[in-house]
């Protein structure tokens, strides 16, 4: 097999390490833990992603250099990857010699292919700070909803996009002053001549997960692509862009190029080819990447590769986001969770466990459910798992494992054949089938072990011979699943290699029995983790450094329409299959309009109510009870305009009249209120 070169999305050097960043590393760290494992040549490559404007912003406030400040942000990353048990093979940064000579390569490969252009772009300039303005750096009001304090790009409460230009009276978060539009000259590539290409190398089987290939088909594939705005006019903090002197790449420019990067001093300090893992095909290459980055991963980055005769990935594994406790995280619950904050209270070995129990190969957002968290770590971690060789071990301190193993009914054997499913399982991304197959196999040993009784049968006498036989059994059935968990618990499979006195590094020790090896004194290998830890993580969360949540990714920096949104994968509709047909005299019957919330109040004694009262324009107005309580804010609902279902009969319910219905998408765990396209007012029927 070739080897294989991983990367994970280089984290933006302006904010510190979070659990969703955590889920990715996790993810990526497991997969190449596993290649390792099973003797395969993989190296992980990652690094800081440091240039761009919100860089250069917070180190302009804090009155330090650039420099100083992601220096400090890579220590930090370092260190909280370290204890996460996270191995790169090397950890560069995109603010290094490496990069930029990539940079300046594949710019001569795009150059020499013609596909570079000069364009005026008009965007919004803050002239008391001097700087053209990201749209993150401008809010106002939505020109959508008309909800205040939105950003330039999107606006958080109806969802709806839009150029920052087109903000109703929009402010520069950096000094406050009204922005001016100017124009200055940027740099473009044009991507539209790769097309076709992009068409055959998206959809080429196995590249990505189907619906992202179908997500990117139906979005972006099925009309020409826009040429990419590579350039930002001084001042910038990233490189100059050399033929273009005042003007630096942007930063979604280098970050993927930082990959490359990275791997060229990897390949530096360790006397390998650069050519052999970045320009040949004796390599094989795959990227793991959040769902909110296809857009840079999948059209740009293939057409940069391309044309300046570097390696294509051979896959781009997504996943989806991470929500706590069926929520975004959120800093006023304390579920907005740094992972320096995680790591204060509770053992990284349980978030990858967790993590890994829940991390399909589909690109599903996963929910950290704290409860379910500690349930899951505790009883099948800790009692299944770990307790194998607890409550066993000790029988065999003295005396080591049997000279030859012992009859066990085929359990060892099992265990051994199923290792090749659970290697599959790890080789697709999917560690929850992993895992689901690891704990079948801690049940049936425990059922072994519970039936043979070891505990009894010590206290027997000449029944020696007997109780190491059957702790020969359980320990070597405890050291596959510790081997098939290693991957995902490096720490205990080392550990538990210390007791058993034999390494557990590889995949392939799994099929052999271990007999006649000695057994150590059984040191206290996981804890049971506590709810009142997690409590006071969330806890500490609540209090820490409100700075510690800044737009924490360069996606942040993106224009909107360079984001992907969620994918389309046909899972709503799965869910909830269409209505019986109705013809359109029924249609006819609803009658819906366009309301606007002047009054949203939560409702004693009702845990899921809201009470709104809805303006259809002039005096009319209408209660409405709501069941949205655990979804929206009342005092962010309040101006924003709705759909309303104006004609139902009213409804007697506990705490009033319900006279209509505010209409939204999803269903118990997730609600989204329709809004209409800006102009539409109060009163307007929905035909
Ligand atoms: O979205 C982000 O956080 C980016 N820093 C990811 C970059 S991935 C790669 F392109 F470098
Ligand atoms: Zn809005």
């Amino acid at each position: 097999m070739k080897p294989l070169l991983v990367t994970s999305a280089l984290p933006y050097a302006n904010g510190h390490i979070h659990l969703g960043h955590v889920l990715e590393y996790t993810l990526t760290d497991i997969y190449a833990r596993y290649q390792r494992m099973s003797g395969r040549r993989c190296i992980f490559i990652c690094a800081d992603d440091t240039h761009g404007a919100p860089i250069m912003m917070r180190a302009r406030k804090e009155g330090r250099s650039e420099v100083d400040l992601i220096t400090e942000m890579a220590e930090a990353h370092l260190r909280d990857f370290d204890k996460l048990q996270i191995r790169f093979d090397h950890y560069g940064s995109t603010n290094s010699e490496a990069t930029r000579w990539v940079c300046h390569r594949i710019w001569e490969g795009l150059r020499s292919r013609n596909m570079i252009s000069n364009r005026e772009v008009t965007q919004l300039f803050d002239p008391q700070a001097g700087v053209f303005l990201a749209d993150r750096f401008v809010k106002g009001t939505c020109p959508k909803c008309s909800s205040p304090d939105q950003y330039g790009d999107s606006c958080d409460k109806c969802g709806s996009t839009y150029a920052a230009t087109d903000l109703i009276d929009p402010k520069s978060t950096l000094s406050g002053a009204r922005p001016e539009i100017r124009s200055a000259p940027h740099i473009f590539v044009a991507v539209e001549g790769e097309h076709a290409f992009l068409e055959q190398w998206t959809q080429a089987e196995g590249r990505m997960p189907k619906e992202i290939a179908n997500y990117l088909a139906g979005h972006f594939l099925s009309e020409p692509l826009r040429d990419w705005d590579v350039s930002r006019p001084a001042p910038y903090f990233g490189f100059e862009i050399p033929d273009a002197p005042g003007n630096y790449w942007y930063v979604w420019y280098d970050a993927p190029i930082g990959y490359v990067g990275s791997t060229k001093e990897w390949c530096e300090k360790n006397g390998e080819s650069f050519d052999k893992w970045w320009r040949s095909d004796e390599v094989e290459i795959v990227h793991v990447i959040g769902k909110d980055i296809v857009y840079f991963h999948t059209l740009f980055w293939p057409v940069m590769l391309k044309s300046s005769g570097y390696s294509l990935p051979s896959r781009v594994q997504v996943h989806g986001f991470l929500t706590v406790n069926g929520e975004k995280m959120s800093k006023s619950k304390g579920t907005f969770i740094m992972a320096s904050t995680y790591l204060e209270h509770l053992d990284p070995a349980y978030l990858r466990y967790y993590y890994a129990s829940k991390l399909g190969s589909r690109v599903e957002d996963l929910d950290l459910n704290l409860e379910e968290f500690v349930q899951k770590v505790n009883s099948e971690l800790v009692n299944k798992v770990v307790n194998l060789a607890s409550r066993t071990s000790r029988f065999v301190a003295k005396t080591g494992l049997s000279a030859s193993y012992p009859d066990d009914g085929g359990l060892f054997e099992g265990a051994a054949k199923a290792g090749d499913e659970i290697a599959e399982a790890y080789a697709s991304f999917d560690s929850a089938r992993a895992i689901r197959g690891i704990i079948a196999l801690a049940d049936r040993a425990n059922e072994y072990v519970d039936r043979m009784a070891p505990w009894a049968l010590a206290k027997q006498p000449g029944k020696e011979a007997e109780v190491q036989a059957v702790c020969t059994v359980a320990l070597n059935l405890y050291r596959q699943i510790v081997l098939y968990l290693a991957p995902v618990l490096p720490k205990l499979a080392e550990e538990s290699g210390k007791l058993l006195n034999a390494p557990m590094d590889q995949w392939s020790l799994a099929k052999t029995p271990l007999v006649g090896t000695p057994v150590s004194t059984y040191q206290h290998l996981m804890k049971r983790v506590e709810m009142e830890a997690v409590q006071r993580m969330i806890d500490a969360s609540k209090t820490a450094d409100a700075a510690a949540e800044p737009k924490t990714t360069t996606a942040a920096e993106a224009p909107a329409a360079e984001k992907s949104l969620p994918v389309d994968d046909g899972e709503a509709l799965a869910k909830e299959p269409l209505a019986a047909e109705c013809s359109i005299d029924d249609f006819k019957k609803v009658d819906l309009r366009i309301a606007r919330i002047v009054e949203a109040e939560g409702v004693p004694g009702a845990k899921k109510l809201l009470k709104l009262t809805v303006s259809l324009g002039g005096d009319a107005k209408r209660t409405v009870f709501a069941g949205i309580k655990a979804h929206y804010d009342p005092k962010d609902l309040v101006g924003r305009l709705v759909v309303v279902c104006a004609n139902l009969a009213p409804r007697q319910m506990k705490f009033g009249t319900s006279e209509g219905m505010v209409l939204a998408a999803g269903g118990e765990d997730t609600v989204f209120l329709l809004s209409p396209d800006t102009g539409a007012k109060p009163g307007m029927r929905i035909h």
